[in-house]
């Protein structure tokens, strides 16, 4: 397995990488505290010093949550799970929700990613991830090449990591072009950016396990004497399937739902691609059961869309002693999604007239 923020593919191992990593599966204790299905249902599986951000909402100290996104693409379902946490955060625990967008790594990462473009991929990210519902004054939102004041900060940090060290950690190679080699140092930025936007306090990351990289670095520049800033806690998630049951939604298009997909498309999408763990036919699901373990219908209802937990066990049981077949799962599915981005869009909509609300402007001087 080889996972890096930049290239994830094999068979990959959480608990394995959770050791390599130095973090920590989150246990009953955490889940108790938290209300919201996606963060304990095993999606979210590790964490760094999320018992600590939960100790100091205790206190009633300042906490807040920082999550980004890089604008290569128009978005899809899979994208969606570090601002579904970040939003059940900030509803759960009252707190500020930072989201940087990185138009800058897009660029420098996609080859064939043209400058325009990238701008414009930042701009329709934005209205997605408003449209998720995130608090009004309680939420920061930046792009790396608009809000140039992150420049300062990512140039402070920069000047505190080697070119080893980011090589090392990033696998950087000599044929990539160099702006690789900085935007780390801006990501950085983005993590401790809630700090330095309303000093020192934990500040937690949820994101995919795969960005752990940029978190662990963070985490020993914030205590550099430079800076005296609170090391930031993290969540990680597990890569979500695409509808082919690969792990990580990589977008062919066709694997993948996107949050603009109409009501057919969702519908065609999900009967033609989504891997089904039934039977071949239905005389022999009814005898044998279907697998939901392995079934792309049962984790996506799982993961985002059946909030209730009783609801979610009588499918699961249904499925598995043959009873529900797998058209009758796809059916519940596809209803679920349309439901979903009906209201999903219509809120896109609004955002367009609130998003100045949440852009943060550059200082004067
Ligand atoms: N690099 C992340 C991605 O490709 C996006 C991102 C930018 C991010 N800044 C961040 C994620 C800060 C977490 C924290 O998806």
């Amino acid at each position: 397995m080889k996972v890096t923020p930049w290239d994830v593919s094999g068979e990959i191992d959480y608990n394995k990488l959770v050791k390599d990593f130095g973090a920590t599966l989150i246990d009953e204790k955490i889940k108790k505290r938290l209300k919201t299905p996606l963060l304990k249902r095993g999606n979210y599986f590790s964490h760094r010093d999320f018992d600590k951000w939960l100790e100091a909402y205790d206190k009633k100290k300042i906490i807040s949550v920082i999550t980004g996104r890089g604008p290569s693409e128009k978005m899809h379902l899979g994208h969606l799970i570090p601002f579904l946490a970040a939003k059940s955060l900030q509803e759960e625990f009252n707190c500020k929700v930072f989201i940087p967008i990185s138009d800058d790594e897009k660029f420098f990462v996609k080859e064939d990613l043209n400058f325009n473009k990238v701008l414009e991929y930042s701009k329709e990210n934005i209205l997605d991830i408003i449209a998720l519902g995130f608090k009004v004054n309680e939420t920061f939102i930046f792009e790396d090449f608009i809000y140039t004041d992150i420049y300062k900060y990512a140039a402070q940090i920069a000047k505190r990591i080697t070119y080893s060290t980011a090589k090392a950690t990033f696998g950087l190679k000599t044929e990539n072009n160099i702006g690789w080699s900085f935007y780390p140092a801006i990501q950085i930025a983005h993590i401790l950016f809630p700090q330095f936007y309303l000093g020192k306090h934990i500040s937690v990351v949820p994101v995919g396990i795969d960005q752990d990289p940029f978190i662990k670095l963070a985490r020993d520049i914030a205590t550099h004497k430079d800076f005296k800033l609170e090391k930031p806690a993290a969540l990680h998630a597990k890569f979500i399937p695409s509808l082919f049951g690969n792990i990580k939604m990589s977008s062919s298009g066709e694997g993948v739902i996107f949050l603009t997909d109409s009501p057919s498309e969702v519908k065609r999408k999900i009967n033609k691609y989504a891997f089904s763990g039934g039977q071949s036919t239905i005389k022999e699901h009814r005898k044998k059961g279907g697998n939901p373990d392995i079934d792309i219908s049962f984790q996506y209802l799982k993961i985002f869309f059946e909030q209730d937990d009783k609801r979610l066990e009588k499918i699961y049981y249904n499925y598995k002693n043959g009873t529900l077949l797998s058209g009758e799962l796809k059916i519940i599915l596809i209803e679920k999604i349309n439901a979903f981005l009906a209201e999903h869009q219509k809120n896109r909509e609004e955002a367009k007239r609130s998003i100045d609300k949440f852009i943060i402007k550059n200082s004067i001087r």
